[in-house]
């Protein structure tokens, strides 16, 4: 493993771009009224996609339009996915999708001309190989002559010429040497400088790199890593010499070179990126479960796995190989994914070392000739495809199914074969696949060595007692719509450490028997669990008391109240996201005691009276704190002297407060550590604390559809903070 000192520094740093983006943003705001597109374009890994994030996260872009929609094209696109990715972008996260799924293609593009009509918007259409896709898209763009524009990023300059709206290609320019070295030393050494001795070698080893960024930061990411001594540096530098010239053949080499350099069980968790679709933005957090249930992370005594499995995460985005795509406001990495240069490599190198077949599509499943010692298997085809291939493959341990075409969804009546064929899977991802079964079919118990089991049935409510026998189970996600009952017997699963259940739906955990005192002590996560009854929610928390992540969902007064006050007894729990419905009843006796290492909360629905805010206000560890729909329930909401000690990200929305006020307009001792807030849909609020307008790590204000009052008192903030000497705060106001 890599020592401490040695992990690569991860800085998020631009060279050379501003010229650049300085160069699109005129077009975008100035230029005709007419739509545009602008195009971007550039070989593989010059920099297209950063740019063109740049541009469309630029304070002024983003002011200048009404709507910003992103899409990633990638070579196998599926326009349904497409339409479906740009109309609903957190389609995977949510249920949303559902709808979506069902609906024509006509119909998705019929909605898109609705939401650009009169607005002026800016799409960003990333990577396009052929502009097949905007012969069927673009009549979805309407031309209001108001200035909207269209960004796509390319390898070919082809691709926006002949087009309606086609605009000049932006040709991005490769960085210059001074530049290359620049991003290189960077890279490599941060905020410090390159050490005189190392400048030559460094100079040389940037001029290789061809001015491609990739290329550049694979290789940085190797320097960092070993040892900042002439020798070593001379033999990489050797090493990157490569008799091919073009640039795409230099970064092949580079990523050659980096892969080599990687420790053993980092580079089994980089090829693992191949089983997954091109361009995919990955669950971080589900990633580094496979990972573990897959055994590339070390167990470490005394260590959760999955904290050892994102210094492996950190140390691969830290190489550059991967990148961090979103971030979770409670720290870490939300969505990753690869460049598709090192997509290819992890493909290529996978097949090659035995370690990970992937087939994709009719041709490839049909053709396919079973190796008798084929391990890990992942298909991305259409699931009508993967079904009719009867594939026998029965010492399988890693069978994972990725829908080629997400828009059309494919539904199975019997799942039974499956499980009977590959008895030996240790990890199992069918969750593109729906499942048109009310209940799990028993025979799920064959897969004995199962430690990963995702599945989606969207009418899925009963999962049967046996499930237990998976004794090594320690993920188990399904995706459905219903309340689903998971049996008594699961509390002998001891290895169970997520249960995660998708969408706002509910898992119904049964315990009639008050005498059983099995705990799941290694539960790490649960969501949602639903609580219906008095005392069937606070049996469940006592019996998960290390649990750190945790969704509750109350389905009566009651529940709520018995599951508030037993809450403080959950002492690992670092995330709880609480929720009810809509009913009736006065909160006033609802009695709250919140762990006190909870670091993340959400609330909606909760009706907390404003005067109880105090014991949320005194969490000493508390860093993100979501308060939405009707969770807090008042007039005048007053903030107490030397509350929310850690708090960083504040969201606040459909709250009815009148009155955002502190006890003491002139003390600053509020919120000494806030960098986001979050102010959405807030009808009536018309005060906010003065105390904003001074707290010096404030970063961003945003504030969407709230009255016009909210938005010059956040003006105000501004002015004051401005005038306090934080030049770097960004308000963004819309609706
Ligand atoms: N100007 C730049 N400064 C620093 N890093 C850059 C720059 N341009 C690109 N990169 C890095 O290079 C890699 C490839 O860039 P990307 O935008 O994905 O290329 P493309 O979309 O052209 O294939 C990414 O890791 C990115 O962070
Ligand atoms: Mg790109």
């Amino acid at each position: 493993m890599l020592s401490k000192c040695k992990m690569p520094i991860a800085h998020e740093v631009m060279v050379g771009l501003d010229d650049e983006a300085a160069k699109v943003i005129e077009r975008l705001i100035w230029g005709p009224e007419q739509v545009e597109i602008v195009p971007i374009v550039g070989m593989a890994g010059l920099g297209k996609t950063t740019l063109a994030k740049k541009v469309y996260n630029d304070s002024s872009v983003i002011c200048n339009f009404h709507t910003r929609l992103w899409c990633t094209v990638s070579q196998e696109f599926n326009m349904k996915s497409l339409l479906i990715q740009i109309l609903c972008p957190d389609a995977k996260h949510s249920r949303v999708d559902d709808e979506f799924q069902n609906l024509d293609e006509h119909v998705l593009l019929e909605m898109l001309h609705k939401k650009l009509m009169k607005n002026r918007y800016l799409v960003v259409f990333d990577d396009v190989w052929d502009i097949g896709a905007w012969h069927e898209l673009g009549i979805a763009f309407p031309n209001d002559k108001n200035g909207s524009r269209i960004i796509f990023t390319s390898r070919s300059s082809n691709v926006a010429s002949q087009v309606q709206y086609g605009g000049e290609p932006h040709y991005l320019r490769p960085l210059s040497e001074k530049e290359s070295f620049e991003l290189l030393q960077k890279k490599v050494f941060g905020k410090e400088d390159c050490p005189q001795a190392l400048h030559g070698l460094g100079m040389e080893i940037a001029k290789k790199c061809r001015g491609l960024p990739l290329a550049l930061v694979v290789v940085a990411g190797v320097l960092a890593t070993i040892e900042h001594d002439i020798c070593v540096w001379e033999e990489f530098a050797e090493s990157l010499t490569s008799t091919m010239v073009s640039g795409t053949d230099q970064c092949k080499k580079s990523l050659e070179l980096s892969y080599e350099h990687l420790p053993y069980h980092l580079k089994a968790c980089l090829l693992y990126f191949a089983a997954f679709r091109e361009d995919e933005k990955i669950g971080a957090k589900n990633l580094m479960r496979l990972w573990i249930a897959e055994g590339f992370v070390e167990k470490v005594e005394g260590k959760r796995s999955e904290d050892t499995a994102e210094e492996y995460l950190m140390d691969l985005i830290g190489r550059n190989l991967v990148m961090a795509s979103e971030s979770r406001s409670i720290g870490g990495v939300k969505t990753c994914y690869i460049h598709d240069l090192i997509f290819e490599f992890c493909k290529t190198e996978a097949k090659a070392k035995n370690f990970l077949q992937v087939l994709r599509g009719y041709d490839e499943l049909s053709t396919f000739n079973v190796p008798p010692y084929l391990h890990r298997l992942s298909i991305c085809s259409s699931g009508e495809d993967f079904i009719k291939s009867k594939l026998f493959c029965p010492h399988l341990g890693t069978l994972l199914f990725f829908d080629a075409t997400p828009g059309d969804e494919f539904e199975l009546r019997n799942i039974s074969f499956l499980f009977c064929i590959y008895k030996h899977l240790e990890v199992l991802n069918l969750e593109d696949i729906n499942l048109r079964l009310k209940e799990l079919p028993t025979e799920v118990e064959s897969l004995l060595c199962l430690r990963y089991l995702a599945l989606k049935g969207r009418t899925m409510e009963f999962i049967p007692p046996s499930i237990a026998k998976l004794s090594h189970l320690e993920t188990f996600i399904l995706n459905s719509c219903m309340t689903v009952s998971l049996p008594d017997s699961i509390w002998n699963m001891k290895n169970l450490r997520h249960v995660y259940v998708r969408g706002d739906v509910a898992i119904g955990l049964s315990s009639n028997d008050n005498n059983v005192v099995e705990n799941l002590s290694n539960l790490d996560t649960l969501s949602t669990l639903c609580i219906y009854f008095d005392q069937g929610g606070e049996n469940i928390l006592r019996r998960i008391p290390n649990v750190r992540r945790l969704k509750i969902f109350c389905l009566a007064l009651n529940a709520l109240n018995r599951a508030c006050r037993n809450m403080s007894q959950l002492e690992c729990l670092e995330s709880l996201t609480l929720g009810s419905f809509n009913f009736s009843g006065s909160r006033e006796h609802v009695e709250l005691s919140f762990p006190m290492n909870l670091k993340k909360l959400c609330l909606s629905y909760l009706g907390l009276p404003c005067r109880k805010m105090s014991l949320i206000e005194q969490l000493p560890n508390l860093e993100v704190l979501k308060l939405r729909v009707q969770s807090m329930e008042g007039q005048k909401w007053e903030l107490m002297e030397g509350g929310f000690p850690k708090l960083r990200v504040l969201t606040l929305s459909e709250l009815d407060f009148v009155e955002w006020t502190e006890t003491d307009p002139h003390s600053d001792d509020y919120f000494p550590c806030l960098q986001q807030l979050k102010l959405l849909k807030n009808s009536n609020l018309e005060m906010v604390p003065a105390c904003l307008g001074r707290i010096s790590t404030l970063e961003t204000i945003k504030v969407r559809f709230c009255r016009d009052g909210v938005d010059s008192l956040v003006r105000k903030i501004e002015e004051a903070q401005k005038n306090y000497g934080n030049e770097n705060l960004k308000v963004i106001i819309i609706g």
